[in-house]
């Protein structure tokens, strides 16, 4: 506990220099699913300036030049936070009311080639022809100069235009209440979501230049919105630790650059809260921004008084997609009485008692809801070629993927059905 104190001493004395600075003009960003024709026209408006202006290759270039640092470490969240954060203001130079839509891709799980955000109309569909050539969609036709002149490509991962099962929401809540460790959330997500969006729509999305495909921002805002859901679930805003790029990493550390994308040195410290610092966004489907910064302000002396301002409890988010949220648990909850092996999966779900639940049953008349019973499908394994370019160990990849049939396996033979 003492530890857990110094380390947010030591996240707020680092943005402290002049202070945390609390964003005046917050944008929302919105889910991808929840946009028209119109807004992804305007979509497409901001990302054909930046490509005209090179800075489609500019952040492939420097995504492919820090990747090592920034996948299979620490890294992985504050650098995607900063990095997807300095495309939205390129953009918002363009159009001041440009966002980042989050995709929320567990709500296309089962078949995500039918998904809404795949249509011509926003970031169509799969590549053409031997070199796999994006044809449709706000990118169509696209030609990219890194790492070498080239069409947009994407090649669906399960051939005839289908994608292979993406990974199910019920996996992802059941990370964000059980991963007590930032390091193991890290691992679980890298390994299981992270991955599997990237291979799905293959082709340049799969590569270490993942950023020439706008899906990159999309996906990775949708990342960013699980780190910040498990930073207030588990009331660990300010936990930064596991493998740094030399030795334990550290809220001191620099987030990784290059010339081409710089943050001049930025702390990863000064990013790990919504709302300060020139991380002016929100989502509209995760905890809010907290109105002051947390666990700093002065006592009598001056001093830096650390007040933990959340607990697990009060900031219980057992689900990734809010929507469901009342659903979802409520028939997790009752399938934890079916399969007591469900528990150590939904910890928090578990500490709930039957009265709680009661205002969470669903109600036939609202609809919504799936009738039959839906049973989940089992994830795609991550295929060789990815574990290889990311040099993880091909063993804890295996092993998260069993665990995830496991939590399916569970669920299947109780009585929950699965909203998506
Ligand atoms: C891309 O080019 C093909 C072939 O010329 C054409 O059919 C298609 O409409 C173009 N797509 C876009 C988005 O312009
Ligand atoms: C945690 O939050 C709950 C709900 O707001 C509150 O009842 C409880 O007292 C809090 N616990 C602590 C230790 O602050
Ligand atoms: C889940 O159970 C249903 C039958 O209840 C079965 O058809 C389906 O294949 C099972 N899914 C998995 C992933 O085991
Ligand atoms: C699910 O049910 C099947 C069929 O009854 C059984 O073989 C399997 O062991 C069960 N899986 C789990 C994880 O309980």
């Amino acid at each position: 506990m003492a530890f857990k104190l110094l380390v947010i001493a030591l996240a707020s004395a680092l943005v402290s220099a002049q202070g945390p600075v609390q964003c005046d003009d917050m944008r929302v960003r919105r889910s991808a699913h929840s946009l028209t024709d119109s807004d992804w026209q305007n979509i497409q408006n901001v990302v054909s300036q930046l490509h005209l202006d090179g800075q489609f290759g500019r952040f492939a270039r420097t995504h492919d030049a820090v990747f090592d640092n920034v996948h299979g470490h620490s890294a992985f969240f504050p650098f995607h936070r900063r990095f997807v954060l300095e495309f939205e203001n390129l953009g918002r130079k363009i159009d001041p009311s440009f966002t980042i839509p989050y995709w929320d891709t567990t709500r296309d799980y089962r078949t995500p080639q039918s998904s809404p955000v795949l249509r011509g109309a926003a970031l169509g569909g799969n590549g053409e022809g031997p070199q796999g050539c994006l044809q449709s969609g706000i990118q169509g036709n696209w030609t990219l100069g890194f790492p070498n002149r080239h069409c947009l490509s994407r090649r669906f991962s399960g051939g005839d235009g289908t994608i292979l099962p993406w990974v199910p929401a019920e996996l992802i809540s059941s990370f964000i209440q059980r991963d007590g460790q930032l390091s193991d959330f890290r691992e679980h997500i890298e390994f299981s979501i992270h991955g599997a969006t990237h291979i799905g729509l293959g082709g340049d999305a799969g590569t270490r230049y993942a950023p020439n495909d706008f899906f990159f921002y999309m996906h990775h805002a949708n990342i960013d919105r699980l780190w910040w859901q498990w930073q207030n679930s588990q009331g660990r805003l300010f936990e930064y630790n596991g493998p740094g790029a030399h030795g334990e990493a550290q809220l001191a550390d620099v987030i990784p650059e290059d010339q081409a994308v710089s943050f001049g040195g930025q702390a990863v410290g000064s990013v790990m809260i919504l709302g300060f610092n020139g991380v002016c966004y929100y989502y509209d489907s995760a905890p809010n921004p907290p109105s002051r910064y947390p666990g700093a302000s002065s006592d009598d002396n001056g001093r830096m008084k650390i007040t933990p301002v959340l607990n697990a409890t009060a900031s219980f988010s057992g689900s990734s997609n809010v929507a469901s949220h009342e659903l979802e648990m409520a028939g997790i909850h009752r399938a934890l009485g079916e399969q007591a092996g469900l528990k150590e999966f939904f910890p928090k779900v578990a500490l709930l008692g039957p009265s709680r639940m009661e205002i969470y049953r669903p109600n036939d008349k609202c609809g919504g809801y799936k009738k039959a019973k839906q049973a989940l499908v089992y994830p795609a394994r991550m295929n060789k070629d990815w574990v290889k370019m990311h040099g993880f160990v091909p063993e804890r990849v295996e092993k998260v993927y069993r665990d995830a049939c496991r939590l399916i396996d569970l669920l299947n033979n109780s009585t929950y059905v699965s909203p998506y």
